[in-house]
């Protein structure tokens, strides 16, 4: 195995990670984690809703409680105000040092489920990301499909979460979540890269490993 770059990568790579509930993002990010760290890689891992300590803070108030306590409207004033922050304190340090970033959904997410599913006009949430998160999007993304069904049977079952707010809108919701990112996928085929998640841990860890070569500039 030849790495051409590592440390030295002139400046570093951002990675998002998307998908429904209980797809097995933070299993993924974690592997590849080990996987670039034993290759020299400089890693950050990252997610949203939070990343920095005042947005992990207001995390709470999004992904718990009453399932109408935000509507999509709302919701999208508070990623984008905590994904300001989050880009100017974590992601674009990470980025100017060379660091792989890997961060646990970013802009996708709003599109999919305040946009397409929650019917936020995208032309405003773009406009939003562009007036007040520098139009920054990952330079490639993994999105993880699974279906609703086995997807939120995962993440209900989640010991000690009282995470689940989104959980809680029903099936027919996650759908068209998942909907949403086959539309999104099909819109982005070079930068979004669409997994099957209904596979064993090793082989989509290993699916995520070979398509990251490129961009990482890893010969093996
Ligand atoms: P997760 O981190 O466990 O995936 O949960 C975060 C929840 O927040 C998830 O249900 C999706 C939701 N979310 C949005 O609705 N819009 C966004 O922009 C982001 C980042 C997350």
């Amino acid at each position: 195995m030849q790495i051409k770059q590592t440390v030295n990568l002139r400046k570093g790579v951002f990675i998002s990670f998307e998908g429904g509930e209980g797809v097995g993002k933070s299993t993924q990010i974690d592997l590849l984690k080990k996987d670039l760290i034993n290759k020299q890689f400089n890693v950050v891992c990252t997610r949203e809703p939070g990343g920095t300590k005042e947005a992990e803070e207001i995390r709470k108030f999004l992904v718990t409680g009453d399932k109408k306590a935000w509507d999509p409207y709302s919701e999208s004033l508070i990623f984008n105000a905590i994904r300001r922050e989050h880009i100017n304190k974590i992601i674009l340090p990470a980025i100017e040092d060379g660091a792989v970033v890997l961060c646990d959904r970013f802009i996708d997410s709003t599109i999919v489920y305040q946009g397409l599913v929650g019917e936020v006009s995208e032309k405003n949430l773009l406009e939003l990301h562009k007036n007040y998160c520098y139009d920054l999007f990952p330079d490639l993304t993994f999105f993880l499909d699974l279906s609703p069904k086995k997807g939120l049977s995962r993440a209900l079952k989640r010991q000690n979460t009282i995470e689940n707010r989104f959980e809680n809108l029903g099936i027919n919701y996650h759908q068209k979540i998942l909907n949403g990112y086959y539309t999104l996928q099909k819109r982005n085929p070079r930068r979004i890269i669409k997994i099957n998640a209904d596979n064993s841990k090793e082989n989509i860890s290993s699916k995520i490993s070979s398509s990251i070569k490129k961009i990482l500039n890893i010969d093996e």
